[in-house]
């Protein structure tokens, strides 16, 4: 069966709702209570087994499974369809104490030991053995189940072992060298060995970027980071090929943590499996944190190839591993949720559905705190359950947007080496600054890989692409050859794949399409400011930026650049480059996105003020579906609306006072 968003086995009815479940912490009594309260709140999807393993096979080669037979069965019998955890993520004390070469080594040679949990070398033989025969075992003897409705392979791959520099590590390393470069002579070229003396003549000698005296050679950095990534990845292939064997009709996922972690280049990894999934927590300290969730949101769906997807967990409040763990506000938990539904996601779902009496997690947030049912979390859960049950008409939908944002992982893992201009540039803190504008003013917008079809949009924003291959920058220059818009932020286009610098003046990559030409870069310290023409200022970065055939949209006004480019806008054949050498304060940001988007005719979902998120979506059927949020404890109006609101099943006109915290999704 098949839902016409997302795939299943056995689809659940509507849009999934539910937590990862974890019955083997509690009493039988526990299990039947679950089922009661699952039923109150209309769960109809729940996670099993993802931690399992030592449960599963308590001692080697010994399975047992009568524990999650009896609960698969009552799942089953209650129409709650299971994504089933291969288990293999967190290795059984017997095998990591039998096999300790399997453990984590940190870049300062530290063992990490059993006793959390991911104890396992990515690149370890005896994991990898161990782990499939786990993950046949349960296939085999869960392949004809009636509620297995999905496979959940792992947990977070790479959430505490992305880099492993134990031994195994480093002859595997040198192995994924020999295959990208070949010859040693190719290695020496890319990693420039001729600098500090570090030409290597044997392969034997090549190492992962241990703690060094200094900086360790930053190609060795990138490769390592690549490497890495390919050793999880194919951990992920390989227990996908064992289930598509064993159960060819039961899609696979896994849960990414897209937004949240670098260290996995999920744009890539996207199409691996056949449901994507997401993780996402909220970040603390941020000033606006829904900005952030939309964002992760948007770049799942560019993960998804543009497809529905999972949210496979969230808080429905606090955490437990912040330094303070801030409770959500009142109903914030639901906004949260209709957001991600607003940007794909077809399942709403938690860590975890029970608060655990103990161990790390116990005091994290659940769907069933410690004080029970009758509890403000609870109703809030029982409350989203009959919202959520209102939306089937999401399934399936789409989104249409004009504007694409370029992201690229290999640019953020050597966007952020060390040894550059400055350290307080973060590749995702640029993105979100141009994020923001478009969330904030109502416009959508795609995240998608540089190998992305560009030729459907107007707009494409290039946000701190320091490494741009040759294929990337040909991609942009095209799309704007033929009359489209690129905006391109700083330190962009500096070095190619093998992380040199594109010589001539910066940008190297796009110089010519942009009109400019920078010769030095002027990163400023935190706090330290540059008076820009237009009366606002510049932060974190600047640049001795001069037009070539750009005109002059603004410039430094203070400072030893002053008169220089801040900001140019290039006729390029049929399009137009814009070029931003510098972090603009959010007015600027805004009045520029403004400026552009009315330029190209690119409207806003609908017209609102500060704190009020709109999103738009394309239903099975062809009507508009408009989310409206307001994050705001504050009333808030918004114009252009006009549809009944799916939610209350009443009538929008426009303008709409929405009450604070009110969410609507408006039909048309
Ligand atoms: C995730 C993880 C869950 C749980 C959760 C707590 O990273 O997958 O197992 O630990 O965090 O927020």
């Amino acid at each position: 069966m098949t839902a016409a968003g997302l795939r299943w086995s056995v689809a659940p009815t509507g849009l999934g709702y539910g937590a990862d479940y974890y019955p083997e912490q509690w009493e039988k009594s526990t299990w039947l209570e679950d089922i009661e309260l699952m039923h109150r709140a209309g769960v109809n999807y729940v996670s099993l087994g993802v931690f399992a393993w030592s449960w599963l096979e308590p001692e080697p080669g010994r399975f047992h499974f009568d524990t999650f037979d009896e609960i698969m069965d009552l799942l089953g019998a209650h129409d709650i369809s299971v994504g089933l955890g291969t288990a293999t993520s967190s290795p059984p004390a017997w095998l990591v104490c039998r096999h300790p070469e399997m453990r984590p080594v940190d870049d300062s040679g530290r063992v990490l030991e059993f006793g959390g949990r991911q104890s396992w070398c990515p690149s370890s033989p005896v994991y990898r053995e161990f782990s499939l025969r786990l993950v046949e075992a349960v296939a085999e003897h869960y392949r004809d189940h009636p509620a297995l409705a999905l496979w959940h392979v792992s947990n977070e791959l790479g959430c505490h072992n992305a880099r492993c520099y134990c031994e195994t590590s480093a002859v595997a390393f040198r192995r994924w060298l020999r295959n990208r470069y070949g010859t040693l002579d190719e290695l020496n070229r890319a990693w420039a060995t001729a600098f500090w003396s570090q030409r290597y003549t044997d392969w034997f000698e090549v190492q992962p970027p241990r703690l060094a005296p200094t900086f360790p050679n930053p190609t060795s950095q990138l490769d390592f980071a690549r490497f890495s990534d390919d050793e999880l990845r194919s951990q992920l292939l390989a227990e996908r090929d064992l289930l598509r064997r064993i159960t060819p009709g039961v899609p696979v996922t896994t849960n990414f943590m897209v937004g949240a972690t670098k260290n996995m280049n999920y744009l890539a990894w996207g199409p691996d499996v056949d449901v994507v999934s997401n993780d996402h927590y909220l970040v603390e300290g941020l000033a606006e944190p829904e900005v952030e969730l939309a964002m992760s949101a948007d770049l799942t769906r560019g993960v998804a190839r543009g497809r529905s997807w999972m949210l496979m967990e969230q808080s429905t409040s606090a955490v437990n591993w912040g330094t303070v763990n801030r409770a959500k506000r009142p109903g914030e938990m639901w906004r949260n949720s209709l957001s991600q539904v607003s940007r794909g996601a077809e399942v709403i779902a938690y860590f975890q559905w029970r608060a655990s009496s103990a161990g790390a997690e116990k005091f994290h947030s659940a769907m069933v705190p410690h004080a029970g049912e009758s509890t403000r979390v609870f109703e809030e859960v029982v409350a989203q359950g009959e919202l959520l049950a209102r939306l089937d008409q999401v399934i399936g939908s789409r989104s249409q947007n004009s504007v694409a944002f370029l992201v690229d992982y290999e640019a953020w893992w050597a966007g952020e080496l060390d040894s550059h201009p400055s350290q307080n540039f973060r590749y995702r803190d640029e993105a979100m600054r141009w994020y923001a504008a478009f969330w904030r003013v109502g416009i959508g917008v795609d995240l998608v890989g540089v190998d992305a079809d560009l030729s459907g949009y107007s707009l494409v924003i290039v946000p701190t692409l320091y490494l741009t291959t040759d294929a990337t920058a040909a991609a942009v220059d095209r799309f704007v050859s033929v009359g489209g818009t690129a905006l391109v932020t700083y330190f962009s286009g500096i070095v190619d794949e093998s992380d040199h610098v594109r010589l001539g003046g910066y940008p190297g990559a796009f110089r010519d399409m942009l009109g400019i030409r920078t010769q030095e870069f002027l990163p400023l310290r935190p706090g330290q400011t540059v008076d820009l023409s237009d009366g606002s200022t510049a932060s974190v970065w600047t640049e001795d930026c001069v037009a070539t055939s750009a005109e002059t949209v603004l410039s430094y006004a203070s400072s030893q650049i002053a008169g220089r480019v801040a900001v140019s806008r290039n006729n390029h054949r049929h399009g137009h480059a814009w070029y931003v050498s510098c972090a603009l304060g959010p007015e600027t940001v805004d009045a520029l996105v403004q400026r552009i988007t009315a330029e190209l005719g690119i409207q806003p979902v609908a017209h609102t003020s500060d704190g009020v998120e709109v999103v738009r979506r394309i239903s099975r059927d062809n009507h508009t579906l408009t989310f409206v949020i307001n994050h705001r404890d504050e009333e808030r109006t918004v114009t252009g609306l006009g549809g009944m609101d799916v939610l209350t099943d009443e009538t929008i006109g426009s303008p709409v006072v929405l009450r604070p915290g009110q969410t609507l999704v408006v039909r048309s």
